[in-house]
């Protein structure tokens, strides 16, 4: 991100470190009881949801299995193109499987959809979706979302993963990008 557009934005915060922490453990547990045998197959869709694949693998207290898939829809601006494209592929096949598709925001729906059409034809014994934010105000596609961490307004947020034109990923908090002025 050029030096300029960093210096004429700020961040306020909008979800503190503890608190997403403190969710992701309850949604750890959850997801627990809700596949007593396991493997789950945790499918995190990059960039944005690494940081929470990992912290939510491990509160999962059964066996998972990780792989990443690689979408992209947004570019370098703050709103989505409307195209959405496969730029990496599954390592493995989850035919059979029980997978969990791991995302890091639901916004338009677009790629969500995306993917589970994708996911689906592959036949995976279960397909189901953990978002840690959702923003609702925002659906131009329905979603199913089996486990949400955060419902949150429309702002443009970063941090725990998000980007804006690919900064900020490394906040500890999400925090809402404000231009200044
Ligand atoms: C973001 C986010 C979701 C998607 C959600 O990804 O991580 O995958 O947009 O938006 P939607 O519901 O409107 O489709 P992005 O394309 O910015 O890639 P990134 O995760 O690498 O930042």
């Amino acid at each position: 991100m050029p030096s300029e557009t960093r210096s004429a934005a700020r961040l306020r915060l909008l979800i503190p470190e503890h608190e997403i922490l403190a969710r992701v453990r309850e949604l750890g547990a959850q997801i627990t009881r809700d596949y007593p045998e396991g493997p789950i197959y945790l499918i995190g869709i990059l960039k944005g949801a690494c940081f929470f694949l990992a912290d939510l693998a491990r509160a999962i207290e059964r066996p998972v299995r990780i792989d990443f898939i690689g979408i992209s829809s947004y570019g370098k601006g703050k709103s989505t193109s409307g195209e959405v494209k496969l730029t990496k592929d599954l390592d493995c096949s989850i035919e059979g499987a029980d997978v969990l598709v791991v995302e890091d925001i639901i916004d338009s729906g677009l790629t969500l959809n995306y993917l589970v059409h994708v996911l689906s034809q592959r036949k995976p014994r279960s397909l189901r979706v953990v978002a840690l934010l959702d923003k609702p105000s925002r659906r131009i596609q329905p979603v199913d979302l089996a486990y949400v961490g955060f419902q949150i307004p429309d702002h443009f947020v970063v941090g725990y993963g998000l980007d804006y034109a690919e900064e900020y990923r490394n906040l500890r908090d999400v925090c809402v990008l404000e231009e200044a002025g």
